[in-house]
C-alpha cells in the first residue's frame, strides 16, 4: 500500500474541476485516504516548493497557489504515486496527453489543475504536511475484490 498527495490548485477549484479530478482518482481504483479544503500560506509554500524557490517564476507560483482554497487530496493503493502521475500528466499541460487531467483540461505550465508527489519519498513527505494523522483514515473497500487480484490485495491492503 502507498499514499500519495494530490493538491487541486487553485485553477482546479475556480473551474469546477474538483468533482471531476477527484472522480477520475476513485474511478481508477485508487482510495481516499484523506480529503480537505485549505487556504495555503507562504510558510507551507515555501516548504512544499523548496526545490524551485531560486527559479526566476517561484513568486508567480507562490502568489497563484495562495489566491483560492486548494483541494488535498491523499489517495492510496498499490504503486500510487506512478499511477497518480500517470493520469496527471506531463507540467506542461499544453503538451500533456489527451486522457490525463492536464491534458484534457489545462494549457498553462503552472495553472495546471493538480500538484501529484513525484516519487514515493515525497510523497510521503507531502503526505505528512498537509495532512495530520487523525486526518487519514484507514478502512477497507469492498471494491477492492474487482480491483486487485488476490496477491496484489494483499499489497494494496
Ligand atoms: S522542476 O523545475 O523540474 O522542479 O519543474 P516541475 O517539477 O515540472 O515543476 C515544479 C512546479 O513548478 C511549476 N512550474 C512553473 N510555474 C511557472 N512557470 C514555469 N515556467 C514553471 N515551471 C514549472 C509547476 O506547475 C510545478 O508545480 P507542481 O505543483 O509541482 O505541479
Amino acid at each position: 500500500m502507498e499514499r500519495t498527495l494530490i493538491l487541486i490548485k487553485p485553477d482546479g477549484v475556480q473551474r469546477g474541476l474538483v468533482g471531476e479530478v477527484l472522480r477520475r482518482l476513485e474511478r481508477k481504483g485508487l482510495k481516499l485516504a484523506g480529503l480537505k479544503m485549505m487556504t495555503l500560506d507562504e510558510a507551507v509554500l515555501r516548504e512544499h516548493y523548496a526545490h524551485i524557490a531560486d527559479k526566476s517564476f517561484y513568486p508567480g507560483v507562490e502568489s497563484f497557489m495562495k489566491s483560492s482554497p486548494v483541494v488535498a487530496v491523499c489517495a492510496e493503493g498499490l504503486e500510487a504515486v506512478e499511477a497518480v502521475r500517470l493520469i496527471t500528466g506531463i507540467t506542461k499541460a499544453r503538451e500533456a496527453d489527451a486522457g490525463t487531467i492536464r491534458g484534457d483540461f489545462a494549457m498553462s505550465v503552472a495553472c495546471n489543475v493538480i500538484h501529484a508527489s513525484d516519487t514515493p519519498e515525497n510523497a510521503a513527505k507531502e503526505v505528512k504536511r498537509f495532512f495530520n494523522p487523525d486526518e487519514l483514515h484507514s478502512y477497507d473497500k469492498s471494491e477492492y475484490m474487482h480491483v486487485y487480484v488476490e496477491d496484489e490485495r494483499g499489497e494494496a491492503r
